[in-house]
């Protein structure tokens, strides 16, 4: 299990006419909620991800279809099939994250904590290797 990340059920109102699913971030997870963003029209075979943030936290909805996700957080590293709109997988700062294996018409709905900034990001594994390991 990675430290930082954990999968969350959503709130669920299904009826008759469908399901209805509920994310209160505060409640749910314990983050505000400043920027909304979601991947789509995804082509097969790309990989999205390939970074950490150091202080951003983030939570991931299959809202459709399904991808593979691997979280990892230096010291271990695990694969998750995001398949249900009712799971999100909440992943905290300094979590290295690939998505792969986009189903076809998948979106990934991504709610986190703070506005797109750039030098939030590792993008380098062996970086964010070095940085992770010495604060643990
Ligand atoms: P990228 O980090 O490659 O996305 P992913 O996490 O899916 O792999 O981002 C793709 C491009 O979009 C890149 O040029 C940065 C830009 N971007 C923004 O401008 N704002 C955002 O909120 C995000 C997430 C990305």
């Amino acid at each position: 299990r990675i430290k930082a990340c954990r999968l969350i059920t959503l709130e669920q109102h299904n009826d008759e006419r469908g399901s209805l699913s509920v994310v209160e971030p505060e409640n749910a997870v314990g983050f505000t909620v400043r920027r909304v963003y979601y991947l789509h029209d995804l082509q097969a075979g790309t990989w999205r991800g390939g970074h950490a943030h150091r202080s951003l936290e983030q939570l991931i909805i299959a809202v459709h279809g399904s991808f593979r996700l691997t979280i990892d957080d230096g010291f271990r590293r695990t694969d998750h099939l995001l398949d249900r709109p009712g799971i999100g997988m909440y992943i905290g700062p300094m979590v290295w994250r690939d998505l792969s294996e986009f189903s076809p018409g998948a979106v990934c709905l991504v709610l986190a904590s703070g506005h797109y900034d750039e030098s939030d990001y590792h993008r380098d594994y062996d970086e964010f290797l070095r940085a992770g390991r010495s604060h643990p």
